[in-house]
């Protein structure tokens, strides 16, 4: 199958990139295809033609898109039009990626794809507006929302993900405070690009839910972190309120995969499974209990 991805340098779109090997793939990073170039965008895409073009790209600092506004929603609404109206011309389908933070976290069961959106930050209302567009306007579509991603690539980076923020902080000795009041399910990128590359090639088009299995705080979600990376630590939970980020997040985003199920391709590990195969992946699993997982 031929296929663009966008964000390719991202946590995510590293990953789909591996997840799709075997296919014909055209990977941009935000350097060699900026989605906020719409003539740019529309040439390239028509030039290659694909059948599927995957967004991985996204303005994805979610305290920054407060103070940042414009540039969230050129970049998570704006450029998703223009993606969303070049697969709409070209008739080919185009997978995006969304957040659980278009939920508001007042459920206290997790969310269904069809659960009524409601965003607290700039962020998620940018995420969601971008959702609109490509169901409005790509008829071949898949919008699939996922929550706390971490990836192999985001070790690569200064930002790095909040596994890599955990460790390195106890690594230089700082204290470390995490929210205990925010509910949600980390997830591995690799298997949310691999479910997306399962869904692709089937025509059943709509919103998914595609997480790792299970929930967790934040606190518990370091904790185990560090429980599995053998780092003795002073860990103290606080609550949202007297960690006051910049935006605000929904105490409870645990997503549903109700339509994975319908599908009974409800199959995704745990959460823990999956740290624990990132932290193996990096080197840093003390004690190591090999689990059997394709390509790992
Ligand atoms: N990270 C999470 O916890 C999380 C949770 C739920 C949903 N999601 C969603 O999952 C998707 C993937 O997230 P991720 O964790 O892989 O994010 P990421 O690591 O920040 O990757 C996003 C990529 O998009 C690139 N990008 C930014 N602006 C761009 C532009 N104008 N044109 C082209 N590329 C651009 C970034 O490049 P630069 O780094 O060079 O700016 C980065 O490589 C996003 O849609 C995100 O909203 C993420």
């Amino acid at each position: 199958m031929k296929v663009v991805v966008t964000g390719a340098a991202g946590q995510l779109g590293h990953e789909l990139v591996q997840a799709l090997s075997g296919n014909d793939v055209a990977a941009f990073s935000r350097v060699e295809l900026d989605v906020c170039d719409f003539v740019y965008t529309r040439r390239m895409i028509t030039k290659i033609r694909p059948e599927v073009v995957i967004n991985a790209a996204a303005f994805t600092r979610v305290d920054d898109c407060e103070t940042e506004p414009e540039r969230a929603f050129w970049v998570n609404t704006y450029a998703v039009r223009n993606l969303a109206q070049v697969c709409a011309d070209l008739d080919c389908t185009l997978v995006h990626v969304s957040t659980d933070y278009v939920f508001d976290g007042r459920k206290t069961s997790p969310y269904a794809e069809d659960d009524a959106p409601n965003p607290l930050s700039v962020y998620g209302t940018s995420k969601l507006a971008g959702e609109f567009f490509v169901r409005s306007l790509a008829r071949r579509h898949y919008v699939i929302r996922t929550s706390g991603l971490y990836g192999l690539a985001g070790a690569g980076t200064r930002r790095g993900n909040f596994v890599e923020k955990m460790v390195f902080a106890a690594e230089q000795g700082r204290p470390i405070r995490v929210v205990d009041d925010q509910v949600l399910t980390p997830t591995a990128a690799l298997d949310v690009a691999r479910k997306i590359v399962e869904l692709m090639s089937c025509d059943h088009y709509g919103v998914y839910h595609v997480t790792n299995a299970g929930q967790c705080s934040w606190f518990e979600f370091a904790k185990a972190t560090f429980a599995l990376a053998g780092i003795a630590v002073d860990i103290e939970p606080v609550s949202s309120a007297e960690f006051s980020a910049q935006a605000p997040r929904p105490r409870y985003s645990v997503l549903a995969h109700s339509r994975l199920a319908q599908m009974s391709a409800d199959d995704l590990p745990p959460w823990q499974e999956s740290l624990k195969w990132y932290l193996r992946q990096r080197g840093r699993l003390s004690v190591s209990r090999p689990r059997a997982r394709q390509g790992g």
